[in-house]
């Protein structure tokens, strides 16, 4: 009995890690040098760093501190590693065909060493390896949005050869009550990051919070408004931001009808307060958020995603590259919170007012560059995921972190009030 439950394990390990490291590799295919080793932002690392990246944190978790290994490709340490090398410097990269080898290289001795490793000691360590990857993996998905929006005159557009069904076809702006009560906050579970840890119970008061997240049509009244021109709904600080970085609409904007039902994306947290306050609401902080998103008042219980307890499918939310870019705001009702909150997991990452910091007693897990670095009070609190989330970064407890001035990420938000 004990045996099988540690060979299933050690299977459902591998599977991931396989699906993982497919679903990246997919991003490369038609990718040219260019776009490979280019540095796109000066926020991101060209997409060929990540790649390697990926591979060096696999070595050095798993061949490294876990089986003893002397290191493998050590020509790559100071190239790959996150401490490494400025971002600027990450663009002299080895080929792809390299870096492919580099990893299928480190893949097989890692598989390897799983056949025989401690798993069940180890689990926390493997579900963080494939969250890493899986995070990446996201990353690659942004830089490459930038690419083509370079390319394209600024311009993207929807791919309608993707097929696409929307499962509804009304949509009402409107808010949901959530009521006065504790939720539990957080996750203890073994794939939970270090910053969902320890999961407690949080008092909130009445709220109310937008169904779905701020759509285009929404978002244009502002502009229409005079929103960036007009000092008047932005803080000091957003303001100062606009000033530095004269924008006038979201980043992945496009005035057409198709897109009008989708939410805004390519918004810094600035101008999702701005919007907040023209709309005469506020950002929901990240408690609201995830009692919104994960509490059932029936059952009194939280839930691991909005819908229950099922993974996420092509069903239940927009994530993953299913489909290659947003959907409209309503188009998963299966996917609704407990509390008939629309799109919460997918299809934009949601701004929430809330700086990041550790939740009280909080433990660095696996190093405290993971997520204890970035609680400096200059980072806010993304929640949800986005269209190109892989499956094991998306979850009702799961944080995200960007400094505010940040819109180059599949970013959007909801309101709350
Ligand atoms: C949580 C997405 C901000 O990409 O900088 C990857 C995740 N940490 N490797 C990042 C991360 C270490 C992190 N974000
Ligand atoms: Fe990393």
């Amino acid at each position: 009995m004990k045996f099988t439950s540690v060979q299933s394990l050690r299977e459902e390990i591998r599977q991931a890690l396989q699906t993982c490291r497919n679903s990246t590799l997919d991003l490369f295919i038609g990718v040219d040098r260019d776009t490979f080793c280019t540095q796109v932002h000066p926020d991101f690392s060209p997409i060929g760093w990540h790649l390697g990246h990926i591979a060096f944190t696999e070595a050095y978790w798993i061949l490294e501190k876990c089986a003893g290994s002397a290191p493998v490709f050590s020509q790559y340490h100071k190239l790959f590693a996150a401490d490494g090398l400025p971002k600027s410097d990450r663009q002299n990269l080895p080929a792809l065909e390299v870096i492919r080898d580099y990893l299928e290289t480190v893949r097989e001795r890692v598989f390897t060493y799983l056949e025989t490793a401690e798993i069940e000691q180890q689990e926390r360590l493997w579900r963080w390896l494939i969250q890493h990857e899986s995070q990446h993996s996201e990353t690659i998905s942004f830089v490459l949005q930038l690419h083509r929006f370079k390319k394209s005159n600024d311009n993207i557009t929807l791919n309608l050869s993707i097929p696409y069904t929307p499962q509804s076809t009304t949509h009402t702006p409107e808010m949901v009550k959530i009521s006065a009560g504790e939720f539990e906050m957080g996750r203890n579970s073994v794939e939970a990051q270090d910053n969902e840890r320890p999961a407690r119970l949080v008092y909130l008061d009445d709220y109310w919070i937008d169904r779905y997240p701020v759509s285009c049509s929404q978002y244009r009244e502002f502009i229409n408004a005079g929103g960036y021109e007009n000092s008047q709904w932005w803080s000091e600080e957003g303001w100062k931001w606009l000033e530095e970085n004269p924008v006038s609409q979201p980043l992945y904007w496009l005035d057409s009808s198709d897109w009008e039902n989708h939410p805004v994306c390519g918004v810094s947290w600035y101008e999702a307060q701005a919007y907040a306050k023209f709309a005469d609401k506020r950002l929901p902080t990240e408690a609201e958020w995830e009692k919104a998103a994960s509490w059932n008042p029936e059952t009194g219980k939280k839930q691991s995603y909005c819908w229950g307890e099922n993974k996420p499918s092509a069903k239940t939310c927009n994530h993953d590259n299913f489909v290659g870019h947003t959907t409209p705001v309503n188009a998963y009702p299966t996917g609704q919170s407990p509390s008939g909150c629309y799109d919460m997991l997918g299809n934009v990452w949601e701004w929430t007012a809330s700086v990041f910091s550790g939740y009280e007693n909080f433990e660095s897990y696996p190093y405290t560059g993971y997520s204890e670095v970035y609680f400096d009070n200059q980072h806010k609190v993304l929640r949800g995921g986005s269209w190109a989330t892989r499956p094991w970064g998306l979850r009702g407890s799961f944080r995200n972190w960007y400094h505010p001035g940040v819109r180059q990420i599949f970013a959007g938000f909801r309101c709350a009030n």
